[in-house]
């Protein structure tokens, strides 16, 4: 059974902690002390306010559901401290130095970063893009206004450029186009509207190349217990988690 340390107590954190499915959580770890001591009344997990001492707890994978500050702040800490990551904040790997740095790291201690595929579809097999010509990959994201910090009445495009610019702009909606860059190893353009007739998250994906074209319309419900947060990107997070000890591996 794989044991997890989850850092990071908000929406996905709590659905992480409530649905433990072929994992355990051994340890909690939130910026906010309330945060991981409010989970751990329900999950009974511990909570630690230090995060060294959380850190130095028996687990396999630090599941970080936190933010791309805390994923520079922590990820390389997590490596040197010999446990494999599980990185939701996505976007903190569109800085290249960084990233770098991570992956030096996990070859020194041999340790895993893990990305799950968040709130899309299709991350997997665009994974050809690394061993095949990848023409063009454009991402239109639409969102409600309250979601993006946005007051408008009608649809408005609120970024159009490249992913490693939006996530700068928008560092807690866009997660998943630095998923996509780095998966393909392909540039991203990147539309976000912000829509005040949505109340969901809809993420529509285009992909040009040698393999031939791809459409991937992802429209995702609101998670149960928080509107804020895309379900799927939850369920993606349990089901790595799930699946990380099985002999049957699926998608490329
Ligand atoms: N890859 C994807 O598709 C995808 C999808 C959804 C969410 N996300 C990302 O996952 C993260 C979690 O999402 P959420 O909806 O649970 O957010 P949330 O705001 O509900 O919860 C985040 C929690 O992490 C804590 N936190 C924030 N910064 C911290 C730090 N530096 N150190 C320790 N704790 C810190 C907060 O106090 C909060 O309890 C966000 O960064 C979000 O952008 C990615």
């Amino acid at each position: 059974m794989v044991r997890i340390g989850l850092l990071g107590c908000g929406n996905v954190g709590r659905i992480i902690a409530t649905h433990q499915d072929g994992f355990t959580v051994e340890a909690l770890y939130d910026r906010l002390p309330d945060h991981a001591e409010e989970l751990a009344r329900i999950c009974g997990a511990p909570p630690y306010a230090d995060f060294q001492e959380f850190i130095s707890q028996d687990f396999d994978i630090c599941v970080e559901a936190a933010s791309v500050l805390a994923v520079r702040e922590y990820a390389l800490k997590v490596l040197e401290n010999g446990k494999n990551i599980l990185i939701l904040s996505v976007g903190a790997l569109s800085d290249s130095y960084f990233r770098k740095a991570l992956i030096n790291k996990a070859r020194e201690y041999k340790k895993k970063i893990h990305i799950p595929s968040g709130a899309i579809m299709g991350l997997d097999n665009l994974k050809v893009g690394q061993i095949s010509r990848i023409d063009s990959i454009l991402l239109k994201t639409t969102k409600s206004p309250e979601s993006l910090g946005m007051q408008v009445t009608t649809r408005t495009l609120a970024f159009r450029g490249k992913a490693n610019e939006c996530i700068k702009q928008f560092p807690k909606n866009i997660n998943v186009s630095v998923a996509l860059a780095l998966a393909a190893e392909h540039d991203v353009d990147v539309e976000l509207w912000a829509d005040p007739a949505v109340d969901q998250n809809i993420h529509d994906i285009y992909v040009t190349g040698e393999f031939g074209e791809a459409n991937i319309r992802v429209v995702n419900h609101p998670s149960p217990e928080n509107p804020a947060t895309s379900y799927l990107a939850a369920l993606s997070v349990l089901s790595l988690l799930k699946n990380l000890d099985s002999p049957l591996v699926i998608g490329s």
